[in-house]
């Protein structure tokens, strides 16, 4: 077929492949959902429907994309890792961030009736997407480490900071000069010795947030007997250390 003379304008696409034999993550993270939160009512400071709506929308984008061997997600993001060497859009960087950006994005609408069967989304939520490349097992793991240590980070503060407010009686105001400049076991403290909760029995899935992975599972066969069939299950363990690397060491190794 004759090109047409407007054809050389494809020459401005850049090439956006990203490098070979590195991890490839594609993070996406709500915009604005500290008023898409309250709009919503959620729950504070952690509303499971939302955050359960999070992992099934997650759980949409792995069971598309077979090359993501682990995500892991908390509040309003999510990260998804792709196999070092996965050929996906041939690593095109806007092609895998917007494909698992969208992908999420309407998943979470889609879904959310079965989280929120009350209510639908008073607006369209949105979600950004981006592409960082790791190069060694270390960083991908640091990465990792970074973005669960800031889940706990995070839900030490609220959990404190709501508690002062919805059982101590305090306004935002003074929940926050009081936790100005505290560590986290000073945050422990008040918890324990004010309220009488210890941090460390608070659901995992909020304190450690949601790993995705693919397991292996015996499911039953209708004539009897069972067959292993591998399924998305989520996990809410501790990634920074080294027994969920030294137990799933399939995850960090180039097939
Ligand atoms: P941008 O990402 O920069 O657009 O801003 P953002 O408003 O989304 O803030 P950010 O991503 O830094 O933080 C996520 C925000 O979502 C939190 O600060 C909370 O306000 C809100 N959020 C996430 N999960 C929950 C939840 O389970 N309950 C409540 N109440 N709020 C939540
Ligand atoms: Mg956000």
């Amino acid at each position: 077929m004759a090109k047409s003379k407007f054809e050389y304008v494809r020459l401005f696409e850049a090439d956006d492949r990203c490098l070979p034999n590195t991890w490839i993550v594609v993070r996406v993270d709500g915009k604005g959902f500290h008023k898409f939160s309250t709009e919503h009512e959620y729950e504070k400071p952690n509303d499971i429907k939302a955050l359960s709506l999070m992992n099934r929308a997650a759980t949409s984008v792995m069971e598309e994309f077979k090359d993501v061997c682990l995500a892991y997600g908390q509040s309003d993001e999510y990260s998804f890792v792709f196999r070092k060497e996965t050929q996906a859009y041939s690593r095109r960087s806007a092609k895998l961030s917007t494909n698992v950006c969208s992908l999420f994005t309407s998943a979470f609408v889609y879904y959310w009736n079965e989280y929120f069967p009350t209510s639908k989304p008073h607006y369209p939520p949105v979600f950004d997407g981006r592409t960082v490349l790791y190069p060694s097992n270390q960083n991908i793991r640091d990465y990792l480490s970074w973005r669960q240590a800031d889940c706990h980070i995070n839900n030490l503060y609220n959990t404190t900071f709501w508690t002062l407010i919805l059982k101590g009686g305090l306004t935002p105001a003074e929940a926050e000069s009081k936790l100005k400049g505290t560590l986290s076991g000073d945050k422990n403290e008040i918890l324990f010795s004010q309220f009488g909760i210890n941090y460390n029995t608070e659901p995992e899935m909020l304190r450690k947030g949601t790993v995705l992975v693919r397991r292996k599972i015996p499911v039953a066969l209708p004539n009897g007997g069972t067959r292993e069939k591998s399924q998305i299950v989520q996990e809410h363990v501790d990634i920074i250390g080294d027994e969920f690397w030294n137990t799933n060491t399939h995850l960090l190794t180039v097939t």
